[in-house]
């Protein structure tokens, strides 16, 4: 379907981001932000060390009127001008998402617009041609705090999962190894300075699901080894906790380089007529400085071209929702409004559940 341009509202309350947006998908193609808020609540979370699903609820409500006013604001349209309204409706913590949902239905049905339901894996994975043009298909590997996986790219709504965590997502293990070590939430980050000044070669642990044929993620078994080693060692001095976070940086990256060799090997044995493969990086966890050199290094080994979005699209907003709708409305979609929120969503819906127990949750 030929579309003119498209202005959506999108909304993004999946986990503990409060976000809004206005985007505009123009007749060639091109993607435009007019007007973005996205309000963090990691004050609300940081005393619990992890998100706490009522208190993200509560503060989407408190919150989402004022930040979906301000960014139409602006991006100086009114309700009058939007093409259609977008909302994640999963994967993600279903309080959250009921109050995104309920509120993009709502303006739908009062302005008697087209919905989407968008599914936040698939914002992540359409983000980088809401930033310019940019072909199908890549590689995506996203690596934040609800998510570790891979995906084949090869067109909107075409998604192949070829791996992700059969437990943990990263960014959650880099959290948890910062609960146990007393170190503040998020943890990404202070684990990640912690580990600059220690000695990665201190403590052996283990690199989990390394060498199989697949690329599947496993971190749960790597939390637990620290968490043997922080109890063996009783009372940590600064240099033992340097140390264990730089020994976990050193086996999330090796595993990291191996997982994503095998992820580009695959890609490239599935487009066999493409000479130069295209990887896209997304989520917090790609910050990390040490997985980035890892990744920059596989990229160039496999000849991939390397691309991530920018810091603040990387991380969950709600123009990559807005963006997604507008792409899925350029082709003639819409949801009915009576689609539910779901905690677990694949983006991918055939992919059969790894290792056959099916217990992937939203993570995965
Ligand atoms: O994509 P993101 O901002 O949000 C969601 O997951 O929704 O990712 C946040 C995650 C957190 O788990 C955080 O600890 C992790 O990304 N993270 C990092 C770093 N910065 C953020 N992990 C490792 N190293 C970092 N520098
Ligand atoms: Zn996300």
């Amino acid at each position: 379907m030929a579309a003119g341009p498209l202005t959506v509202l999108g909304i993004e309350t999946s986990c503990d981001e409060t976000a809004a947006a206005v985007v505009r998908r123009h007749g060639d193609g091109r993607g435009e932000i007019l007007g973005q808020r996205v309000l963090s609540q990691l004050q609300d979370h940081a005393p619990y060390g992890g998100v706490v699903p009522e208190l993200a609820a509560r503060a989407h409500i408190q919150h989402l009127d004022r930040l979906v006013v301000e960014a139409m604001a602006e991006a100086g349209v009114g309700f009058a001008d939007l093409s259609g309204v977008a909302a994640t409706a999963g994967p993600g913590l279903l309080g959250g998402l009921l109050v995104g949902l309920t509120f993009a239905k709502g303006v739908a049905m009062a302005q008697g617009l087209p919905f989407l339901a968008v599914n936040h894996l698939e914002g992540h994975a359409l983000t980088m041609r809401l930033l310019g043009h940019y072909p199908f298909p890549y590689l995506l590997l996203l690596v934040s705090g609800g998510h570790t996986q891979f995906q084949m790219v090869e067109g909107v709504g075409r998604y192949t999962r070829i791996g992700t965590t059969i437990d943990d997502a990263a960014g959650e293990a880099f959290d948890k190894v910062a609960k146990l070590l007393g170190l503040g939430y998020p943890g990404g980050p202070q684990v990640e300075a912690q580990a600059r000044r220690g000695n990665p070669a201190r403590f052996a642990f283990p690199r989990p699901l390394k060498g199989r044929k697949d690329c599947n993620f496993s971190f749960s078994g790597l939390k637990t080894a620290v968490r043997e080693q922080i109890e063996d060692l009783g009372t940590l001095s600064d240099q033992d906790v340097a140390d264990v976070c730089a020994a976990f940086e050193a086996a999330v990256a090796e595993v990291m380089a191996d997982r994503l060799r095998h992820a580009l090997d695959q890609f490239m044995a599935a487009h066999p007529g493409l000479c130069r493969p295209h990887l896209v990086v997304a989520g917090g966890v790609a910050a990390n400085r040490a997985l980035r050199r890892v990744i920059e290094d596989e990229a160039a080994r496999a000849g991939a071209s390397l691309a991530a979005p920018p810091n603040h699209l990387c991380t969950d907003n709600a123009a990559m929702i807005a963006w997604a709708g507008a792409e899925r409305l350029a082709l003639g979609e819409q949801d009915g409004l009576d689609f539910s929120a779901r905690a677990r969503w694949p983006l991918d819906q055939v992919s059969a559940p790894v290792y056959g127990h099916g217990k992937l949750g939203a993570k995965a």
